[in-house]
């Protein structure tokens, strides 16, 4: 017998319904997703960007105030509508625009792996490099980074990713997701704490801590804001469906609110770790913290050039990279995998060929357009790849942010039972859900599409 929804509905979906995480899985399956370059290639540089420790300051915030609901929202979600992010609001609201609107939401992850898999594909690359040690034969950092990403070879090392990210989504929910988080997220744990030791025990460690730590308020901007409460969205992967795909697998008598509190908290030691890790290695070796997005392809290789056991040390730490990277494709390919099983029938291993096909086509032209032989391909002074991140982090992922906060907080009346909090958690969960977050989100997305300025 099918198992019925509050919403009167029933289950539906097929086999795929059925699929379903072990506690502890889903657990580190959602740290899996929400830890990844995120945390260690953008949280970086741009808390250098934007003025240090009052940023970390500013991102817990927006973290814990926003980010939290709205991730107990998506999870909420996908398990009371057992499906992909649009069958879900379909199935517990009756109506199909609101499935549309949740369309927004399998696009994104789509595009959003395109170009992932690229800057995954990088910290293969240079994992190899480091461990042979050619990383360190020129001592021109900026130079081998630049002609790497100008040459064809990172679309060699996207390929193996989404080959890679497709073979663990093969096997299924239990077997390939949850087992290969199970063997990840310890092996990240156990590099993330060598390499933090190592960096902390640099000598003159102290001056880059003191960066990260201690906040200078003078610093502070509204856009400084907005990027910090962009990044906690991104940094907690919502907005692109991947905590609703992964709501869909949860068992019913797991805690919802214990396991938003759990991945929230585990997402945020990881960026502190990680900011113990680069601050300390960039300044004890002089370089730029705030230089952008080269700061671990550039900085760090310098600074692992200068210190003992370098070529050991940098390779630990691009394979660590490339771990957390791995985890995040995977909850980012399931979401449209899980869209085309549910909406056209496929088999899973007919939908993550042709999906992961795809996918890897399309982040070709961004793999090469950052010069090289797709120098052509750059449009109002940014390149393609800049832009499909920009588009997907600043617009898409606002967005269906919004869509989803509107749609827990306004549309859908059995979001108390499934988030299954206390009445006094409840009231505070409500109160951010249905004024705060959508005020601040919809703050972001204009921002970010240049419609308002401060
Ligand atoms: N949270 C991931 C990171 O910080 O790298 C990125 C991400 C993964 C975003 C999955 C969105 C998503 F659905």
């Amino acid at each position: 017998m099918k198992e019925q929804h509050p919403s009167g509905l029933s289950e539906g979906g097929g086999e795929q319904s059925k699929e379903r995480f072990s506690s502890y899985g889903f657990i580190l399956a959602a740290i899996g997703s929400a830890v990844g370059l995120g945390n260690m290639w953008k949280f970086p540089y741009i808390t250098g960007l934007y003025g240090g420790a009052a940023f970390f300051l500013l991102f817990t915030i927006c973290l814990l105030l926003v980010g939290l609901p709205v991730l107990l929202a998506e999870l909420a979600v996908g398990r009371g509508g057992r499906g992909n992010p649009s069958t879900s609001l379909i199935r517990l609201s009756g109506s199909k625009l609101w499935g549309r609107l949740g369309f927004i939401t399998i696009l994104g992850p789509f595009v959003i792996l395109s170009f992932y898999a690229v800057v995954a594909g990088w910290t293969m690359h240079y994992a190899v490099l480091s461990f042979t040690g050619k990383l360190f034969e020129s001592g021109d950092y900026t130079g081998l980074f630049t002609n790497f990403i100008g040459s064809w070879l990172p679309v060699f090392w996207q390929f193996i990713v989404m080959l890679l990210t497709g073979f663990i989504i093969m096997l299924g929910v239990s077997a390939g997701i949850e087992r290969f988080n199970k063997i990840l997220i310890p092996g990240l744990v156990i590099l993330l704490l060598v390499l933090v030791v190592r960096a902390l025990t640099l000598e003159g460690a102290g001056e880059g801590v003191a960066f990260f730590l201690r906040p200078d308020f003078s610093k502070l901007t509204a856009e400084s804001a907005l990027v910090a409460l962009g990044h906690a969205f991104f940094s907690l992967s919502l907005g692109m469906g991947a905590m609703i795909t992964y709501g869909a697998y949860v068992d019913k008598r797991q805690s919802l609110g214990g396991a938003t509190l759990a991945i929230g908290l585990g997402d945020l030691l990881y960026a502190f770790l990680a900011g113990l890790i680069i601050f300390p290695t960039t300044f004890v070796f002089d370089l730029e913290a705030s230089q952008g997005p080269g700061l671990v392809f550039v900085a760090l290789p310098a600074a692992f050039s200068a210190m003992p056991l370098g070529a050991f040390f940098g390779g630990l730490f691009f394979v660590l990279l490339a771990f957390a990277a791995l985890t995040s494709a995977v909850s980012l390919l399931e979401v449209p995998v899980a869209f085309v099983r549910e909406v056209l029938g496929w088999s899973r291993p007919f939908a993550v060929v042709l999906v992961s096909a795809a996918c890897f086509l399309i982040g070709v032209p961004s793999a090469l357009s950052l010069g090289g032989d797709g120098s052509g391909l750059n449009f109002g002074g940014k390149s393609l790849f800049d832009w499909v991140d920009f588009i997907c982090s600043n617009i898409v992922l606002p967005l269906s942010g919004l869509i989803i906060t509107l749609f827990v907080g306004y549309a859908w009346k059995g979001a108390a039972e499934e988030a299954g909090l206390t009445v006094w958690w409840f009231r505070v969960w409500m109160f951010m859900i249905r004024f705060v977050a959508p005020v601040l989100v919809l703050l972001v997305f204009l921002y970010s599409a240049g419609l308002i300025s401060f």
